[in-house]
Order: structure tokens, then C-alpha cells, then sequence
């Protein structure tokens, strides 16, 4: 039988300068499902490039005294060497400045021309260099700034040939409704649909007179094509659509899902959906629109100052460090805070204190207790059985948290039990057991638990941890065959009498007031958050209200919500720290209700949710909407608002 294929796609990157973690995390993310679907057995196209034409890059070369082309080889050099350093698996890396690129484009443009969807007219409107993009009037509104980048933007009035994007408003709109999951997440989907789609969609300008760094329109050589349509064609033109050989096309074609930062979500679902119409080919199934890793709330950019690079933290933590944190930290489609002392945080409770601790606590009593060799289990029950059953089921949860590319979840499941493991080793205390010969079937049980435990963790994070994993796996002596996504979901598969070999520590324990000195070094000092709501907004207003239409109320969405996670706050006694699962979708939530309920009694719970509240931070953690709860006036009680039989993500009305 042939490999179910998959096709995941990064969006094609400027090369304006260099690469920060920001844009990492796209690649990050994308090179994760691609390693984690081809562990599963599929056959996996990953493709990721470079966006190279338009004005900006012409303007950079000139300043720089360079032709565009050989500026662009110097910078696209450092991007794949990068990706090569992080060692993401890419299938093909596309320059939109490549022959097979432009031909393709030129015949797409020509085939949509000859059929009436592009026709030659007039364009007059408002041009953001920096985001090359077009705006109208309402758009820039009176004081004429870019609704993207908030820059100046330029009068421009230029001949134009206009893809006919008006024709295809109703097609997208039940495109929408028949594919609920094409646009993910829900509210980038609805943003689309109410603030674009249903406001009505103008035909597009689809080419430039005033600069000539572009794909030459094939029959009008004074006009080039516009950057946008030139740059989401590479999704089919890296597959040879329109190019000498289609084969790839026919076998990938259409992709699963293609990964993009929030702000270019528009263009993805609107422009990219409607130009596949137009071409007769089927959609893409899903198009992930990821929020931004912010600096102290601000996007990560050059023009603000406030950058991280990913090679001197790879130099220094490693490959894996980053990619864990990126991964682990936030959460996949929306905004997350990076900070040093984050970053440093989280290596070293979940790399170095439960994984590294893990791993050499099991390896050095398997040395010390057993000469080196993993012994056979001889003894059941009690602690030993509950590891084996959390072992056993892990695997399926991470699987569908990485269908919902839910990357931070997936990984919260195989450290569960990595948890659990070290857990145990406190619970079964293998030093008592060792001073007591009577014990020493249940001390092979222990030990062969563990290193098992520890194998099926370790296939699990192979995909998105590959390095760590191969030491692990070495160090445990374990075979390749037992180092597959099958065999993780059966329970006793090391073979009895398997060597170790007692290697390094994986991750050093970090000091991290040292390591916060040694990264500001690298980057320069940063302003740690401080935010905080002021009092007021935390307190509920107990005054009368003034009165609302059914409109107004419309405006609050409401949601049912299952608690995932529930935690005292680290920095405020009052509040409590959640994670709420909205059906496809987990959200972080604080709430000021720690003084009424233990968190561990909320997990499980189904609690109603406000969730399109603007995100704020309390005391430096991002909350994500509010959880319901009914308080006393002079708040001596408070329940939380219960809907405790209906299902995670129904709305409530
Ligand atoms: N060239 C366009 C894409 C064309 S696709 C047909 C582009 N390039 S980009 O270099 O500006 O951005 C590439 C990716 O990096 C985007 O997904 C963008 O959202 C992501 N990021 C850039 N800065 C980011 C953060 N600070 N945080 C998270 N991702 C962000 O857009």
C-alpha cells in the first residue's frame, strides 16, 4: 500500500537581513510536523524559501551598491546555512528568483489573463513600501499610515493589470462554510470572514510600472508582477505546476497545511484561495495562522531594537534548547512573551531537572545495581502498573495534539510521565530496595520500568528533539527497531540483558542568574515584563450598568471550556493560572479566584469562558479571555459558572 502523503509548506522568507527567533519559529514549528508525520509512516513534502523580489529588496541592494541578485545570494546563503545549522529537514528550498519560479509564474499569469480573470486598468491608492502593500483610502485612513506597520504610506496612481478577486467572494464564502477547518485558528477565521470577506473584496492590482526588480509580465514587459502573487505561487510552483515536470504536483498537491504568521493570514486565505479557484485546483486543507513571539509586547524587529538571534543561543544551549522552549513555552496561534529568564526557566526544570535527571538517575543505579545491564521486570502491580499504563496511552495523546498542531500540549503529555517516572523512582526507592538481597526481583522491576519508561519518551520527543533523543537512545543501549512510533505504544519491548552506556549529562543544570548576565551580553539589556492590569480593572465593577442591546451583547463571545491545568500564580497569591481546552484550541487564562478554590480541583471542570476579550497580562502572565464565576458582593463566596455536561468549545448564548 503507498505512504499517505503530506505537504506542509513555511512561508517563503524575505531576505532583508538576518533571521531572528521570530521567524525561526514558523520553520521551528513546520520542521516539527514534518519530522513527527514522517515518523508516523507518511510520505512528507517540506518545503520552505525565499521571497525575493519587489521594491524593498531593489531599494536595499542599491543602498548596499549591489546588483539585487548577487545582495540576494549573500543573504539566502545565510538562511539556509542557518536552517542547516538548526537542522530543519526541508524537502526543497525555493528562490522565487529561480527559473522554474518565474517561468511558472509568467504562464500562471498568462493562463489567467487569456481567460479573463486579469484585465488592465488603472490603480489609485496608498503603497506601504515596507509591507509592499496597496491600501485604499478607508484603509489608511486621515492620517494616511499603513494599517499593517503603522509607517507613512505613498499616493501612487499607476497602470495596473487587476486579478478579478470580486468574482470569487461568494465561492470563498461557502468555501469557509463547507471547510470549517481551512482557516485555523477560529478567530483568525472569523476575522477573515466578518472584517474582509463579508465587507466585500475589491479586485486586486496585480502589477507594478514603477520598479522593475519583479516577474516581467509575459505580454506587457513594463509591468511587473505583483510581489504577493509572484510569492504564493511557490507552493505549486516548487511542485513543477506549470513547469516541465508536474509529477510532484499530481502526488502532493493539495497541501495539508500551510504554516504562516498571523499578519500575512490575509493573504493565505483570501488571495491564495481565490487565485487556486481561478486555476481550477483544490485548496489547501488547512492554513495554521501562529501568533508572534513578542518582546516586552512588541513584535521582534529590526526597526525596534529588540531582537534575539537564534545562533548564539544554539552555540551556547543547543539545538535542541531552542526548539524545546519554542515549542513547549508558547502556545501554537497565539501571542507569547519571550524573555531570558523564561527561556532559562524552562530548560532547566523540563531539559535538565525532569528529562536530564531522569536519564542519569536510571543509567547510573542501572550501573550501580546491576553491572550495567537492564535487568528483566519480575515483579507487577501497585506503582509499577500505574507507570505502564500511563506509558501505554501516551503516544495517542500526543498524536492528537500534533493533528491540532498543538505542539505545546504534545509535549506536556510525554513529560507527564516523564514526571511520573521520576516520581516513582521516589515512590519505589530503589536505594532501600538494593540494601535488602530479599528485594532484588522487585529492584529489576524498578529498573527495568524505568529504562522503559524512558524509551517510550524518548521515540515520542524524537520528531521534535531528534539530538537529545539519539543520546538517550544510546546511552540506553537501545535497538533501532524499538526506537520506532509503533513501539512506543507497547509496554516491555527492551530486550533483557541490553547494555547501557553511561554518556554524558545531557542538560547541565543552569545558574541562571549567571546565564541571565551571559545573555545579555549576547543581545543587550532588556526590560523583563512588569505589566500589570491597574487594581481597578481587576475588581469587578459593582455598580449599576448602563443598558444594552441584544447588539451589544452579541459582541461578547461566549464558550464552553474544559480545565486543563490549573496553578497558583507564581508572582500573586489572588490569582490562579489556567488552561482552558475551547474544543481545537487550549487557552491561558488567569484568574483572580485563588482565595475560593485548590487549582486541583478545577482540573476537569467545564467552566464558561469570555473568549474574545483583548488578551492583557496579569502580573506578567498573558491572560487570554475570562473564566465566568458569580461573587458575593463584600466577595466572601464565589462559585465559578458550571457547564458541566456540555461539551468543550459550544458557544454560549
Ligand atoms: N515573504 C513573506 C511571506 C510570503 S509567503 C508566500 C513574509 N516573510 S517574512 O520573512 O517577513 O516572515 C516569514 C515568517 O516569519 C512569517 O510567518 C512571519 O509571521 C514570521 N515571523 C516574523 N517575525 C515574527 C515574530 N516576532 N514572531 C513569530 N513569527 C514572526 O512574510
Amino acid at each position: 500500500m503507498s505512504k499517505k502523503t503530506f505537504y506542509v509548506t513555511t512561508p517563503i522568507y524575505y531576505p532583508s537581513g538576518r533571521l531572528h527567533i521570530g521567524h525561526t519559529y514558523t520553520t521551528v514549528a513546520a520542521d516539527a510536523i514534518a519530522r513527527y508525520k514522517r515518523f508516523t509512516g507518511h510520505d512528507v513534502r517540506f518545503l520552505t524559501g525565499t521571497d525575493e523580489h519587489g521594491e524593498k529588496i531593489q531599494k536595499t541592494a542599491d543602498e548596499k551598491g549591489m546588483a539585487p541578485i548577487d545582495y540576494l545570494d549573500d543573504i539566502v546563503g545565510d538562511i539556509k546555512k542557518l536552517w542547516q545549522t538548526m537542522e530543519i529537514s526541508y524537502d526543497d528550498f525555493i528562490r522565487t528568483t529561480e527559473k522554474r519560479h518565474e517561468k511558472a509564474v509568467q504562464n500562471i499569469f498568462q493562463k489567467l489573463y487569456d481567460q479573463g480573470d486579469i484585465y488592465l486598468g488603472e490603480y489609485e491608492g496608498w503603497y506601504c513600501v515596507p509591507c509592499e502593500s496597496l491600501w485604499t483610502d478607508t484603509q489608511v485612513g486621515d492620517d494616511h499610515k499603513c494599517p499593517d506597520c503603522k509607517r507613512d504610506v505613498q499616493k501612487k496612481k499607476e497602470s495596473s493589470y487587476f486579478f478579478k478577486l470580486s468574482k470569487y467572494q461568494q465561492r470563498l464564502v461557502d468555501y469557509y462554510n463547507a471547510n470549517p477547518d481551512f482557516c485555523f485558528p477560529e478567530s483568525r477565521k472569523n476575522e477573515m470572514l466578518n472584517n474582509f470577506i463579508n465587507a466585500g473584496l475589491e479586485d486586486l492590482s496585480v502589477s507594478r510600472t514603477t520598479f522593475d526588480w519583479g516577474i516581467k509580465v509575459p505580454f506587457d514587459e513594463k509591468h511587473v508582477i505583483y510581489v504577493w502573487i509572484d510569492a504564493l505561487c511557490n507552493y505549486i510552483t516548487a511542485l513543477g505546476y506549470e513547469g516541465e515536470d508536474s509529477s510532484l504536483m499530481d502526488r502532493y498537491w493539495p497541501s495539508n497545511v500551510q504554516i504562516v504568521g498571523k499578519e500575512i493570514v490575509r493573504f493565505h486565505t483570501i488571495i491564495w484561495p481565490a487565485l487556486l479557484m481561478a486555476l481550477d485546483l483544490p485548496l489547501p486543507e488547512k492554513v495554521y495562522g501562529h501568533g508572534w513571539i513578542l518582546f516586552s509586547e512588541d513584535k521582534m524587529s529590526k526597526s525596534k531594537g529588540n531582537i534575539v538571534y537564534p545562533e548564539p543561543i544554539i552555540e551556547r544551549y543547543g539545538i535542541d534548547s531552542l526548539k524545546y522552549f519554542l515549542l513547549r513555552e508558547f502556545t501554537f496561534g497565539q501571542d507569547g512573551n519571550y524573555t531570558n529568564r523564561n527561556f532559562l526557566t524552562r530548560i532547566n526544570s523540563d531539559l535538565a531537572n525532569d528529562l536530564g535527571n531522569l536519564l542519569s538517575r536510571t543509567i547510573s543505579m542501572i550501573e550501580k545495581y546491576n553491572d550495567c545491564i537492564i535487568p528483566s521486570p519480575k515483579t507487577s502491580g501497585g506503582f509499577h502498573d500505574e507507570l505502564k499504563s500511563i506509558a501505554e496511552s501516551m503516544s495517542a495523546k500526543v498524536d492528537s495534539a500534533m493533528d491540532r498542531l498543538q505542539f505545546n500540549e504534545a509535549l506536556e503529555e510525554v513529560w507527564k510521565l516523564i514526571r511520573r517516572s521520576n516520581k516513582y523512582v521516589d515512590e519505589t526507592m530503589p536505594w532501600a530496595l538494593a540494601k535488602d538481597e530479599s528485594k532484588k526481583d522487585e529492584l529489576d522491576t524498578v529498573l527495568y520500568n524505568l529504562a522503559e519508561s524512558l524509551r517510550i519518551a524518548t521515540v515520542m520527543i524524537s520528531p521534535i528533539l531528534h539530538i537529545t533523543a539519539d543520546k538517550i537512545f544510546n546511552q540506553l543501549g537501545v535497538s533501532e527497531d524499538i526506537r520506532t512510533y509503533e513501539s512506543s505504544k507497547a509496554f516491555g519491548l527492551i530486550k533483557e540483558g541490553t547494555k547501557i552506556n553511561k554518556g554524558e549529562i545531557l542538560f547541565p543544570r543552569l545558574d541562571i542568574d549567571k546565564e541571565l548576565g551571559v545573555m545579555e551580553e549576547m543581545f543587550g539589556k532588556k526590560k523583563e515584563e512588569v505589566n500589570e492590569l491597574p487594581k481597578e480593572e481587576i475588581k469587578e465593577e459593582k455598580k449599576g450598568k448602563e443598558e444594552i442591546t441584544i447588539d451589544d451583547f452579541a459582541k461578547v463571545e461566549l464558550k464552553v471550556g474544559k480545565v486543563l491545568e490549573a496553578e497558583k500564580h507564581p508572582k500573586a497569591d489572588k490569582l490562579l493560572v489556567f488552561k482552558i481546552k475551547l474544543k481545537d484550541e487550549v487557552r491561558q487564562i488567569v484568574s483572580g479566584i485563588a482565595k475560593f478554590y485548590d487549582p486541583a480541583e478545577l482540573i476537569g471542570r467545564n467552566v464558561v469562558v469570555v473568549t474574545n476579550l483583548k488578551p492583557v497580562k496579569l502580573r506578567g502572565i498573558e491572560s487570554q479571555g475570562m473564566i465566568l464565576s458569580a461573587a458575593t458582593e463584600d466577595d466572601s463566596k464565589l462559585v465559578l459558572i458550571s457547564a458541566q455536561d456540555i461539551e468543550d468549545g459550544v458557544e454560549v448564548r
